[in-house]
């Protein structure tokens, strides 16, 4: 598919890593729509950055948790725009919760956002995409596949990511395909201090954070680069997977 005129939603397209890959798709020609629940400011921020590169964006302010929300967005979407090529779902909650002190909330707050959420905006912008086919990009977590501890909820939301990219690919076949980018280190969380930078980084082969072009150059490829790809994968985790 080319990006050149089409139509692409970033939900969490605000800042970090959203906002990377908004901006490399805009680059590439699309027209660019951003979601942000709480930063208003970073999404005014981006939007004023997209369009001073030559790109029609807007930005949405939605909760992906919240059904009706989700619903609202796509109706004004549909009105305003009348199309949907591209649905990157990138938005998402990652917080740390020991075992021992695990709650339902903790359980529910990521597999609401993280699984629930992708899921929401998948079946409603499937909707749009049915006539002209379409590309749906879930941004999981290599630790989707190997959990690690003291983030049962957020590993098991990235592996259901996973799995809800397998079952929809086979849904939405022939017409939409979908692609799971999962990124390994690459942004830290804002409250990481040095010490944890670090110790982030030391069980990666390739001994370095990764950088958000990584993953918006990797959601680039899984929309321009192949029609031929859907229910799979893309670890660009500097090779954690396999350390
Ligand atoms: N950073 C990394 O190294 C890394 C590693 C592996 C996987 N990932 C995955 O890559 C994606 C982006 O990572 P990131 O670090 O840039 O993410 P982030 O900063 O933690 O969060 C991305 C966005 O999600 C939005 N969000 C949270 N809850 C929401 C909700 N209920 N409704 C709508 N939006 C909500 C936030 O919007 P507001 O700020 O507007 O509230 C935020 O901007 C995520 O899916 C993450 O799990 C990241």
């Amino acid at each position: 598919m080319r990006l050149e005129g089409a139509v692409a939603l970033v939900t969490g397209g605000a800042h970090r890593l959203g906002r990377a890959i908004a901006l490399n798709l805009a680059a590439r020609g699309a027209r660019v729509l951003i979601t942000y629940r709480t930063a208003h400011r970073e999404a005014r921020l981006t939007l004023s950055d997209l369009q001073a590169s030559g790109a029609r964006a807007e930005a949405f302010r939605l909760d992906v948790a919240n059904a009706r929300e989700v619903q609202r967005v796509f109706a004004q979407i549909a009105r305003k725009i009348g199309r949907l090529d591209i649905l990157v779902n990138n938005a998402a909650v990652f917080q740390r919760t020991p075992f021992a002190r695990l709650t339902e909330r903790d359980w529910d707050l990521h597999l609401d956002t993280n699984l629930k959420g992708a899921f929401l905006c998948a079946l409603s912008a499937s909707r749009l995409m049915q006539a002209r086919g379409g590309k749906i990009i879930n941004i999981a977590d290599w630790a989707g596949e190997r959990p690690y501890r003291d983030y049962l909820p957020y590993c098991v939301s990235k592996a259901g990511v996973i799995a809800l990219t397998k079952s929809l690919a086979k849904e939405l076949a022939p017409s939409i395909q979908v692609v799971a980018v999962a990124p390994g280190p690459i942004l830290p969380p804002q409250d990481f201090t040095p010490a944890q930078r670090r110790r982030a980084i030391q069980r990666v082969p390739l001994k370095r954070w990764g950088s958000p072009e990584d993953i918006a150059n990797a959601v680039v490829f899984a929309i321009e680069g192949t029609d031929f790809m859907t229910g799979s994968t893309i670890f660009v985790d500097g090779g954690q997977l396999i350390a």
